[in-house]
Parts: structure tokens; sequence; C-alpha cells
């Protein structure tokens, strides 16, 4: 189980999400997303939703952040939070569930609504017996 998360870490993943949100290329859905990346090296890598005209194409707020801090070196995540305009808690995608997923099971997630009310949970519980390498490791060979 990941550490849980101080006031203070999840204070300033909301506000960079809140702060990516504004960063968003949504002139489609009219639906702009941010989300913050806790990695374990203790930096926080930010990302908004960029869309396509395809539609097909959008790239989702947590995708662009987990793809971001990869691409810059740092593959382990304490927790990722999301900030998107709704009443209710905004919960990634099922695409971005297994993205995230497929750096940890116990990566923590921070559903945020526009009143800055959150909820977390693990990735665990939002994507429960996901696919995972294991399988791909433990699979019978014929
Ligand atoms: N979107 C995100 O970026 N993250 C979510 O958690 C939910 C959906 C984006 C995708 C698309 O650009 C827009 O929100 C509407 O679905």
């Amino acid at each position: 189980m990941a550490d849980s998360l101080s006031k203070v870490e999840i204070n300033d993943l909301l506000e960079a999400a809140r702060s990516a949100r504004g960063k968003a290329y949504a002139p489609y859905s009219s639906f702009p997303v941010g989300a913050a990346a806790l990695g374990l090296d203790g930096r926080i890598y930010t990302g908004c939703n960029v869309e396509n005209i395809s539609y097909g194409l959008t790239n989702c707020a947590e995708r662009t952040a987990i793809f971001k801090s990869i691409s810059e070196g740092n593959r382990g995540f304490k927790a990722v939070a999301i900030a998107a305009g709704t009443d209710d808690y905004c919960f990634p995608c099922g695409a971005c569930r297994q993205v995230i997923a497929e750096f940890g099971r116990d990566i923590l997630v921070i559903s945020s609504n526009s009143s800055g009310r959150y909820i977390i949970s693990t990735i665990e519980e939002l994507l429960p017996a996901g696919f995972t390498a294991d399988m791909l490791r433990k699979e019978t060979a014929d």
C-alpha cells in the first residue's frame, strides 16, 4: 500500500491540476480537465486534455501527465489528482485507469469537484481485476 498523502501534498496536487486545467485544449467538448501526478521522485507532473478534430485521437489530462513524467525519466507514482469543472467528483476514464495501473496498483487517485472537495481511491479500487503484466508472464506455454 502506498504511503498516505499529507494535506500539503493533496493541496499542492489539486492546485497544480487546477492550474493545468487552464491550459487544456478542448475546443470540441468545451470540457477542460487538468491532472497532476506526484512522482516517487518528489516532482509533480501536470497534464491537460488535448483534443483533436478526429475526436478519437484526444488525449486525456491524466495520460498527458503520466506520459510527460515517463518521458522525463520518472516511472513511479504516489498519486494522480484530477480537476474538472463538475459538481460531481471527476474520475479517470477506463483508458486512463489502465495507463495509471501500469505503474502500480496502489497509486492513489484524487478525484475533485468544482467546489474543491475531493475523494481518494486507489487505482486498484477503480480498476479491479485489471489486465496486468503478471498475466503475460503467467501465460501457459503451448
Ligand atoms: N477527459 C479527461 O481529460 N479526463 C477525464 O478524466 C475525463 C475526460 C477529457 C477527454 C475529452 O477531451 C473531454 O474530457 C470530454 O470527454
